[in-house]
């Protein structure tokens, strides 16, 4: 993954690199590296801390990169010999001079942090749009409201064009109904239209998970299965031997 960051005065701009790489491979680590270099070599023009951006896709992205950033700069700063090997691998600086220039960029972070940019897309994009309010035709104090109620009428919608008696999603249609009716009780009406009933467990149900942090609780009812017959078969292989001792007992 290192391969992919060359030394500041190889650099060549404007530079694009596109990297694909499975997970838990250094992806982070490379892009905080490359954001420290930018930072931290005076081979980078126009290196100021207001025009280095990283944009992430989640929060904790954006987090793990600062944190990770601001860990190699202490590192340099403190003169520790592996992580600030590392920058001097991709910058062209003495060790002495690697620390007081990383220094210099703490003390920047600190005092303007606002500059300090590794942000979320929806953050940046948020940027974006309040410095261009005006021009876009908006009052400038304005809230960002998070709904999808809209989109996901419209991709229940969709998905209602292919519920068909017979088909794959006309059954899971139909078995959705029949838990929503069995959870509204014995004096429940019929839902002759289920369809707006859905709609709104749906709604419902989004609004949950978002409420909820992190990813949620998904449980694998095949592999459950899967596990409970092999327990089953395990079950059966300890106790067979000794069948005859069970049905021989009186007691
Ligand atoms: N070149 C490297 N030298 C030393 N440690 C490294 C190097 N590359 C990655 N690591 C370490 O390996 C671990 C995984 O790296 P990293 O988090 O950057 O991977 P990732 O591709 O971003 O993972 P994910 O897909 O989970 O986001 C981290 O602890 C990181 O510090
Ligand atoms: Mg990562």
């Amino acid at each position: 993954m290192d391969s992919t960051l060359v030394k500041d005065i190889a650099l060549r701009f404007p530079n694009a690199v596109l990297l694909k790489a499975s997970a838990g491979s250094g992806k982070t680590h490379a892009l905080s590296l490359r954001f420290v270099q930018f930072l931290l070599s005076a081979a980078v023009g126009k290196n100021d801390l207001a025009n280095i951006l990283a944009i992430t896709f989640t929060k904790n992205a954006a987090r793990e990169m600062k944190t990770r950033i601001l860990k190699w700069l202490k590192d340099c700063y403190f003169e520790d010999k592996k992580e600030a090997g590392q920058v001097l691998d991709v910058v062209s600086l003495s060790p002495r001079a690697l620390a007081g220039r990383a220094e210099e960029v703490l003390d920047n972070i600190l005092t303007r942090y606002t500059d300090f940019q590794v942000e979320t897309i929806d953050s940046f994009m948020s940027c974006i749009f309040k410095a261009s309010t005006l021009d876009l035709g908006f009052p400038p104090y304005f809230e960002i409201v998070l709904d999808n109620s809209d989109l996901i009428e419209y991709a229940f919608n969709r998905y209602l064009r292919k519920v068909r008696p017979g088909s794959k999603d006309g059954e899971t249609f139909r078995q959705i109904a029949d838990l929503i009716l069995a959870s509204q009780g014995a004096n429940a009406y019929y839902p002759w239209d289920p369809t707006s009933l859905i709609l709104d467990k749906l709604k419902s149900l989004y609004a949950k998970l978002a409420a909820q942090k992190g990813e949620p609780a998904r449980e694998n009812l095949e592999k459950r299965r899967v596990l409970q017959s092999r327990a089953r078969g395990r079950e059966q292989e300890i106790f067979r031997p000794h069948r005859s001792e069970f049905q021989d007992d009186p007691g």
